[in-house]
C-alpha cells in the first residue's frame, strides 16, 4: 500500500519505499503522455513554489519553472545571493517566513545539512534539487528514462564511471532501491562515500541486488545495460580541476568503454557535460545516447513529485 505522500520532503530517494518511488515514476509517465496528447492539469492552481539556488543551473531551474506553470502554479526564483539568507539570516528563521507564503521549496545549495535544517524548520515540502551529496530528482528523470526505454527496472546493471559525487551517491540510492544491480569505478580518493555505500546495501539486501564498486572502468562497465558518467569536478570544485583532469583520465566513457557494455546498453549524463573529458563527443552525440530524454524527463519527474507532495 502506498502511503499519501501530501506534505512529505523529498530529499533523498532513500526515504522512500519502492513502491512509493514507482507511483511516482508511474505518475511521470503519464503526465509526460497527457502533455504530449494535449491533455492539461490544474494540479497545482492557485500553489507557489520558491526556488532558493546558490549554485547555477540550467536545467533544474527551468524544468520546476515551467512544471509548476503547466500544473497551474507559479514558481518564483530565489537567488540566495539577494535573499538575507546570503546576508547570514539563519536557515531555521527563512524556513518559517517562507512557508508562511510559499507551499513549497525547492533548493539547490552546497552543504546538504542546509537543506535538512530547512525541511526540518518548514512546514511546507522542501524538495532538494541538488547538494554536494545528493541529487535525488535527477536519479528519479534517469530512471523514468531507463523505464521508458527498457520497460522495466529490475535486474538491470547500471555502470557508473567516474567521480563518486552527487550524482554517483543518488543514482547508487536509487538503483539499489529499485533492484537495479550497479557498479561504481572511480580513482582512488574520489570514491563514493561510506555512509551512502551503507544505505544503498541496506536497500540492497531488500531487492537483492548488487552493488559492485571498483577502480576498474572496464570491470564496472563490462555487461552494463546503462553506461553513465558525470563532469569530473562539480560544481564548487573549479579549483581541483587540472588536478581531476589527470586522475580520471581512464574513466572516459568513450568509443572503447561502450564497447564493453551490452550491444543495447544506452549512455546517460545528467548534463552539463565536459566533452573531451568525461564523455567523448563522439558517445555523447552517438545513437546510444539518451541525453536529452535524459534532461527532458526532469520536467515530467518533477511534475509527478510537485503533484504528489505538495
Ligand atoms: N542536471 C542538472 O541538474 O542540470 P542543471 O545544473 O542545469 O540544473
Ligand atoms: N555533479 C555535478 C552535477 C551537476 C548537475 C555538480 O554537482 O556540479
Amino acid at each position: 500500500m502506498v502511503r499519501n505522500l501530501r506534505g512529505r520532503d523529498f530529499l533523498t530517494v532513500h526515504d522512500f519505499s519502492k513502491e512509493e518511488l514507482s507511483e511516482i515514476l508511474l505518475f511521470a509517465l503519464q503526465l509526460k503522455q497527457e502533455k504530449k496528447a494535449g491533455l492539461e492539469h490544474q494540479l497545482l492552481r492557485g500553489k507557489t513554489l520558491g526556488m532558493i539556488f546558490q549554485k547555477a543551473s540550467t536545467r533544474t531551474r527551468v524544468s520546476f519553472e515551467v512544471g509548476m506553470y503547466q500544473l497551474g502554479g507559479c514558481a518564483l526564483f530565489l537567488s540566495a545571493a539577494d535573499l538575507q539568507i546570503g546576508r547570514g539570516e539563519p536557515v531555521k528563521d527563512t524556513a518559517r517566513v517562507l512557508s508562511r507564503y510559499l507551499d513549497g521549496i525547492m533548493i539547490r545549495t552546497f552543504d546538504h545539512s542546509e537543506v535538512e535544517e530547512l525541511a526540518t524548520f518548514a512546514d511546507i515540502p522542501v524538495i532538494n534539487g541538488l547538494t554536494d551529496l545528493l541529487h535525488p530528482c535527477q536519479a528519479m528523470a534517469d530512471l523514468m528514462t531507463i523505464l521508458e526505454q527498457k520497460g522495466k527496472l529490475a535486474g538491470l546493471k547500471l555502470a557508473y564511471l567516474g567521480d563518486g559525487n552527487n550524482v554517483a551517491h543518488s543514482l547508487l540510492l536509487a538503483c539499489s532501491k529499485m533492484g537495479l544491480n550497479i557498479a561504481v569505478a572511480s580513482p582512488k580518493g574520489y570514491e563514493v562515500k561510506a555512509e551512502i555505500v551503507a544505505k544503498a546495501k541496506e536497500s540492497a539486501a531488500v531487492s537483492g541486488t548488487g552493488i559492485t564498486l571498483t577502480t576498474d572502468p572496464r570491470e564496472a562497465a563490462a555487461g552494463a545495460d546503462i553506461l553513465y558518467t558525470d563532469v569530473w569536478a562539480s560544481m564548487g570544485q573549479e579549483t581541483e580541476h587540472q588536478l581531476r583532469l589527470k586522475a580520471f583520465q581512464q574513466y572516459q566513457l568513450n568509443k572503447e568503454m561502450l564497447k564493453m557494455a551490452a550491444d543495447d546498453a544506452i549512455v546517460l549524463h545528467c548534463l552539463p557535460a565536459h566533452r573531451g573529458e568525461e564523455i567523448t563527443d563522439e558517445v555523447i552525440e552517438g545513437p546510444q545516447s539518451l541525453v536529452f530524454d535524459q534532461a527532458e524527463n526532469r520536467l515530467h519527474v518533477q511534475k509527478a513529485i510537485m503533484a504528489k507532495l505538495i
